[in-house]
């Protein structure tokens, strides 16, 4: 059994400092630890100083998402088996959807995969998994899947049921209250939430977004400046299927 963490979202210098803070004390009460740090540099991406600063506060394995190409420093990182990009970009991106790992004797497989509603069409990720689920050396696969539709997301936990451990969903920021254990064993959470400030609109200081709504011009983003929330959920993983899920919060005090 793999007792997993999955951070969701890591936003900026306020989602690193809740991250590097609290993950240590916890850190031996998880096996395994996964973060998707799509939006760790600034809110864009991921740098060199982000994805050090999260693989030594403890994290195992980073998954991305829209945000991938937002801080040019990730093509150092993209090589790295620890590093993923969504699997459904077209044939001859740089970098990989899924990794493979040896987690106290049993196999682990990461995958990031991004869907197609309200967001950049990708290639078919319903069909890409199918795909992917053709290999037999994958162990107990955990997707971490980056839509924007709820409704996506589920259709994507009913059709991967049974054939994988876990999906647990990322990119909205906002974390869903519906973790369970689907019928044929397959952990689900549409959303993990952010890491990263809590008054902020998904992660921006409000002023930009509130004028971007008032105004319809661009405004700028600045990642707020606040207590942080980190959001996750922790899954105890056997034999491909979930035997518990969880949402898993911790927030900076006052
Ligand atoms: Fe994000
Ligand atoms: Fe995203």
């Amino acid at each position: 059994m793999i007792r997993l963490l999955f951070i969701g979202d890591v936003y900026g210098k306020p989602g690193r400092r809740v991250l590097t803070a609290h993950l240590p004390g916890v850190r031996d009460q998880f096996d395994f630890v996964i973060a998707n740090a799509e939006n760790a540099a600034g809110g864009f991406g991921l740098n060199t100083e982000s994805a050090k600063a999260l693989f030594k506060a403890g994290v195992d394995c980073i998954t991305l998402g829209n945000h991938t190409w937002g801080n040019r420093e990730v093509f150092a990182w993209l090589d790295d088996e620890r590093v993923l990009r969504p699997i459904n970009y077209p044939l001859g991106t740089a970098g990989k959807g899924f990794s493979t790992f040896e987690v106290k004797g049993e196999r682990l497989t990461v995958v990031n995969a991004m869907g197609r509603v309200f967001m950049e069409a990708l290639d078919d990720p319903f069909a890409v998994m199918n795909t992917l689920l053709e290999r037999e050396d994958l162990g107990s696969i955990f997707l971490d899947f980056h839509a924007e539709a709820t409704s996506e997301k589920a259709a994507m936990g009913y059709f991967l049921d049974g054939r994988v451990a876990a999906v647990v969903g990322t990119h909205t920021h906002i974390a869903t209250a519906d973790a369970r254990i689907l019928p044929k064993g397959t952990g689900y959470q549409t959303d993990a939430g952010m890491t990263g400030p809590l008054e902020s609109v998904i992660g921006a200081d409000p002023e930009g977004p509130i004028g971007r709504f008032l105004l319809r011009t661009p405004h700028r983003y600045v990642v707020a400046e606040s207590r942080a929330q980190l959001n996750g959920v922790v899954l105890e993983v056997e034999n491909n299927r979930t035997l518990r899920i969880a949402r898993y919060e911790y927030t900076e005090p006052h």
